[in-house]
């Protein structure tokens, strides 16, 4: 088949991250201004599947940078994974003459992704963008440092509750497996403890030390509890009220920390990936992932980027909990 070398395709895919929409924006404004014609597909690889495609044109991204959630809408398709569903699904895009794709979203759509790649005639890109930051190859995802700033905001807001009634306050953040929502935002918010999947946790040792804190004068105490660890939450209630004689609360952030107004740097990493995204599938380029290591925007295989570890950061936790007690 004859595919127009000047048509690319565009979606989200998985758990929305605020910043999608800047990197929606830039990809379609930078790959219309080299020539291109942008194909929106809705929804993700569900979209695709059901051939939910539209033509976008310059002024479908007006206003939409300083939004959270993702203007294509996202999904999560199980069907995807059946190599039969998925060529169909792309045939959807090839039929309209249009070989090139830009996957915006987490490790999850980076392996539906890398099937395209092997499986298919598309030119795929892929965007890592997910509030977790759990993608070993690169420093940061789009949506992480908005969501972190939102617990921030959390922690700031439960701060003035809590001093004023000497309690003790449960923050649950997300992110899956990954600590970096919680270690990042407890230690920019100044929570005393935080506690994630990565490192062994021990709560006695954590009741008796929010203790001697209230003991030593302290009048509130925040703890950050991650996603991987909220079976912990009942203990902590338990063995932190008993130790202290105090109420614990327990406050669980959730959904919150996917919406909202992106952070400058969510929209700037956004619009920088995106416009590597472009430049990468003009080099001729396919099966290729961006990130971002230093300061500097970098590309990497798809099956590399995904064989990549995701590196707990043990500085960052060291801080946090060494200096916040
Ligand atoms: O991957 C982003 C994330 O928000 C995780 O932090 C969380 O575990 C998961 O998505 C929730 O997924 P869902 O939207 O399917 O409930």
């Amino acid at each position: 088949m004859e595919y127009d070398k000047k048509k690319i395709a565009v979606l989200t895919s998985g758990g929305d991250a605020s910043g999608m929409n800047a990197c929606i924006r830039a990809v379609v404004r930078y790959a219309m201004a080299q020539g291109y014609t942008v194909y929106g597909v809705r929804r993700g690889y569900v979209g695709l599947i059901e051939d939910d495609i539209f033509e976008m044109q310059y002024n479908s991204v007006s206003n939409c940078v300083h939004t959270g959630g993702t203007i294509l809408r996202t999904g999560r398709s199980k069907d995807f994974c059946n190599p039969e569903v998925m060529k169909k699904a792309v045939d959807n895009l090839l039929k309209r003459g249009c070989n090139h794709l830009v996957v915006i979203g987490g490790d999850g759509s980076f392996r539906g992704l890398q099937d395209i790649h092997k499986m298919t005639d598309m030119r795929v890109i892929g965007i890592p963008a997910t509030i977790d930051n759990d993608m070993g190859y690169t420093d940061f995802t789009i949506g992480f440092d908005t969501a972190c700033n939102t617990v921030i905001d959390a922690i700031l807001r439960l701060r003035d509750t809590i001093t004023s009634h000497d309690r003790i306050m449960i923050l649950e953040v997300m992110g899956r497996h990954c600590g970096d929502i919680a270690i990042n935002s407890a230690l920019a918010g100044g929570a005393e403890y935080v506690i994630v999947g990565e490192v062994p946790v021990d709560v006695d040792a954590i009741a008796d030390s929010v203790k001697r804190g209230f003991d030593k004068g302290k009048t509130s105490t925040i703890i950050v509890l991650a996603e991987a660890r909220n079976d912990l939450k009942d203990e902590l209630i338990e063995k932190v009220g008993a130790a202290t004689g105090r109420r614990v609360n327990h406050v669980s952030l959730s959904y919150m920390q996917r919406g909202g107004y992106p952070a400058m740097a969510d929209r700037v990493l956004a619009s920088r990936m995106a416009v590597r995204a472009v430049e990468l599938i003009d080099e001729g380029q396919s099966g290729r992932v961006v990130g971002v290591n230093g300061n500097d925007i970098i590309d990497m295989s798809v099956g590399e980027a995904l064989k990549v570890p995701k590196k707990f950061n043990q500085k960052i936790y060291d801080i946090a909990t060494k200096i916040s007690k």
